[in-house]
């Protein structure tokens, strides 16, 4: 199985990469789990451009979601929205349509004791348009989530770890049945 995880934030110490990396480990040994890390590197988003000359981080980024067999992403929340650069990347894909009916999660996380929820409801509706499969069952608002990470980015807090191994078993669940 090949998942292609996608955090929604830039920053090297990110939280919300940490909790992709730990997800990483909640997969079977034998899956690929990429996380991909080229957000900065796709130009703004401009239909003229995906007319007529899509550059090559585009084709990457549309390459790895169509290699996938399974999506997460994993988003925190900027002034009550989706950081720009995860939206411009959904945007970049809308036309091609690698996320069309694709098993994918939603997670956002936040130091908000209320996880984000405001990008997580806008992600959910930019994916839904999209017409991703939003899998039953395999999704999460994390909050509070500096307590909720050691030092080195492990998940410490134990319900966010069965949170988020139930979501990698329905996840999954999906993927298989879509094969
Ligand atoms: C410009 C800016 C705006 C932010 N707006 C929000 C917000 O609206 N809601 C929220 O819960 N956190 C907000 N935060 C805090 C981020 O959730 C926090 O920095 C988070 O740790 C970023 O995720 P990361 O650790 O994965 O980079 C904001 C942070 C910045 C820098």
């Amino acid at each position: 199985m090949r998942i292609l995880a996608i955090p929604g934030s830039l920053r090297k110490n990110s939280s919300n990469k940490a909790i992709l990396q730990f997800t990483r480990t909640l997969f079977p040994s034998d899956s690929t789990f990429i996380l991909y890390e080229s957000l900065a590197d796709l130009p703004h988003f401009n239909p003229d451009l995906d007319d007529e000359q899509v550059v090559e981080s585009v084709i990457q980024l549309r390459h790895e979601l169509k290699m996938a067999d399974a999506v997460i992403l994993c988003t925190p929340e900027y002034a009550y929205g989706v950081p720009g650069s995860l939206k411009n990347a959904l945007d970049w894909i809308v036309s091609s349509g690698e996320l069309m009916k694709k098993p994918t999660s939603v997670i956002s996380a936040s130091p908000s004791f209320m996880g984000g929820d405001k990008a997580f409801a806008s992600l959910t509706l930019t994916l839904t348009v999209m017409d991703a499969h939003l899998v039953e069952g395999s999704s999460l608002m994390i909050g509070s989530v500096a307590q909720k990470l050691s030092s080195t980015g492990e998940v410490t807090d134990s319900y966010t770890i069965a949170a988020l191994k139930q979501m990698v078993k329905n996840l999954i669940q999906a993927a298989l049945a879509q094969v």
